[in-house]
């Protein structure tokens, strides 16, 4: 029995079709919108829908064998867990954004709200650029244009969040995918079946 970790919401929806025509269906979970767990027996498989920052954790802890997560949350969460394949959906990018025409002054921390506060704190500790982190929820093109902070550290996908808030990209951080994750001990003890998931899954990557 494999068990996997699925984020929530369009892009695990999206991940777990791919992992149906692979061969890992389970009927039951298109079904039931509210139930968190499903196990089908016959294909070999448990998911369980994770909120998607949470699934390096329950991969971590090995209550998860695999499981997938973008980019942005491994190196967020800094998890400890072998990636495995770069499933080419949920393609983004971490960028830092302003306002149109932000001056920095560099007498000062710059003042950066973000979800991703490790991404940011290592970003600008390797330019040797002190700054403030202000820890945000959602919406966090709000900031800069309300003046709370001087930029922000977000996911780019179309853009169209910055454009419609006169903001543009001042720097590409890294570029974000889905990614296959496996717990480390999970790897050995159960390495024929994640092997030949990962065999399966490299025939549904989508086309470049
Ligand atoms: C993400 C991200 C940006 C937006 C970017 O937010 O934080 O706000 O998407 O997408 P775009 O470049 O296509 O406009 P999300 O929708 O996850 O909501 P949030 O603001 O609650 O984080």
């Amino acid at each position: 029995m494999l068990n996997i970790a699925l984020p929530k919401g369009r892009l695990g929806e999206k991940v777990y079709r791919m992992l149906a025509a692979a061969g890992y269906s389970c009927e039951e979970l298109i079904k039931d919108t509210r139930k968190l767990v499903f196990t089908d027996r016959q294909n070999g498989v448990s998911y369980f829908w994770v909120k998607p920052s949470d699934v390096t954790v329950y991969v971590e802890h090995g209550v998860a064998d695999i499981g997938v997560a973008g980019r942005d949350i491994i190196l967020e969460n800094s998890a400890d867990v072998y990636e495995l394949l770069d499933l080419k959906v949920g393609r983004c990018r971490m960028c830092v954004a302003s306002v149109n025409g932000f001056r920095e002054d560099p007498s000062r921390p710059l003042r950066v709200a973000t979800k991703f506060a490790h991404v940011a704190e290592r970003f600008f500790a390797e330019r040797n650029r002190d700054i403030e982190v202000i820890k945000l929820y959602g919406s966090i093109e709000l900031a800069p244009v309300l003046g709370l902070s001087d930029v922000i550290v977000d996911i780019v996908e179309t853009g169209t969040t910055l454009k419609e808030n006169n903001m543009g990209v001042i720097e590409e951080i890294f570029p974000i995918s889905a990614r296959l994750i496996a717990n480390k001990a999970r790897c050995k003890f159960k390495r024929e079946e994640i092997e030949s998931c990962v065999a399966r899954l490299k025939k549904e990557l989508p086309d470049d």
